[in-house]
């Protein structure tokens, strides 16, 4: 009951921002939203049974949605064995795509009102793919839309930076990733349980994350508030994490930032660093941990600073390159990003702060974006 109370009536009571309250909420808000993925709960068709018997899945998505459908892009095709794709919706839908019957497209919106989003969807339906959703609002326009829609349950989110409802739409696609792959014949059922129970581990490794972050990142916070320029590497599923983080950053901070794929970084990107350039680097565990290794001392000598997110037990030396490090939680690789952005929601809460600026409400942003 205190929880729907919430919900209805949401309140930062206790905390400075609603930003920061959600934050620290995300916890719960995994631990609901796997409640209602253990009970398969969806609206309407349910989509693992869609899913196993498609030809390819398409992720369609805005702003922080784009991000967590980059990461379901590496679940689905690992966990699912399932050819996936990812566009943001403005693009997929103007660009002819390729989709027809046996197609699946999913779009991810926790608003589940979001014009472009939206917009994908219907292009799919006409074309005659399945039209699936992943929403954190019963009742919205996708869920009315859409053949099957799987709910998130993050509560109501109000700061305009989402936060919670990333973590829960990740895990929510981990959810619908094992589900796909049990039905397809591709996991074996000792791997789809343990896959299972490090779903299950989130809501801990996330409240983990939260208490290695705040030292460490309170720390960048008053080295580098004032700093014009940041650059967020990444490689794998680094990379979503590293392009939210840097959308976070812009978002709340008006902190100029850019995010690239760490090995891309030598085709342009490192003729911005200098001395001093805070470069943070998601260099958590993954197969490519090793090149992304040698970005980060590539990057040290070029005198730029380094705050590295790592997972404990394989930071290696990345542990002695950065001048700030995070060490997050042991995961499934592909669960990554779940503690992994905690570090970096809060360095850009924490600059907005530092530069005396409302979190909650960033200039020129709309939290639903309901016109094209
Ligand atoms: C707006 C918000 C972003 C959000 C995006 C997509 O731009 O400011 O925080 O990620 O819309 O919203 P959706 O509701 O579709 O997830």
């Amino acid at each position: 009951l205190e929880l729907e109370a919430a919900r209805v009536r949401p309140s930062h009571a206790g905390h400075e921002s609603f930003m920061l309250a959600e934050i620290g909420e995300q916890p719960q808000a995994l631990r609901r939203t796997l409640r209602a993925q253990s009970a398969a709960h969806a609206i309407g068709e349910a989509p693992w049974e869609t899913l196993a018997g498609a030809r390819s899945v398409s992720f369609v998505g805005c702003g922080t949605s784009h991000h967590a459908a980059l990461v379901g892009r590496y679940l689905l095709e690992s966990w699912g064995g399932l050819r996936a794709e990812v566009d943001v919706a403005s693009e997929w839908r103007h660009r002819d795509p390729d989709v027809g019957p046996g197609d699946v497209v999913l779009g991810i919106t926790q608003s589940g009102e979001t014009a472009d989003t939206l917009g994908a969807l219907r292009l799919a339906r006409e074309r005659g793919a399945h039209v699936l959703g992943l929403t954190n609002v019963p009742g919205s326009q996708i869920t009315r839309e859409a053949d099957g829609t799987i709910l998130t349950d993050a509560g109501t989110e109000v700061s305009v930076a989402a936060t919670k409802t990333f973590v829960t739409q990740i895990a929510a696609l981990a959810g619908l990733a094992l589900r796909t792959g049990v039905a397809r014949g591709v996991l074996e059922p000792a791997r789809a349980a343990l896959l299972a129970d490090g779903v299950e581990r989130l809501p801990d490794v996330v409240a983990q994350a939260q208490e290695a972050a705040a030292a460490p990142v309170a720390r960048a916070v008053e080295r580098w508030a004032e700093e014009p320029f940041f650059l967020f590497l990444g490689r794998h599923v680094g990379l979503p994490v590293a392009l939210e983080g840097a959308l976070k950053l812009k978002e709340i901070a008006y902190v100029p930032s850019d995010a690239y794929a760490a090995g891309e970084m030598k085709h342009g990107p490192i003729a911005l660093l200098s001395e001093g350039t805070p470069v943070i680097c998601v260099a958590t565990e993954s197969p490519v941990l090793d090149k992304l290794r040698s970005n980060v001392a590539e990057v040290r000598a070029r005198g730029a600073h380094v705050l590295a997110i790592a997972t404990e037990g394989c930071a290696g030396s990345i542990a002695d390159e950065a001048d700030e490090l995070v060490l997050i939680p042991p995961t499934d690789v592909l669960l990554s990003p779940v503690p992994a952005i905690v570090p970096l929601q809060l360095l850009a809460y924490g600059i907005a702060r530092a530069r005396g600026l409302d979190p909650d409400r960033p200039r020129n942003l709309a939290k639903t974006v309901t016109v094209e």
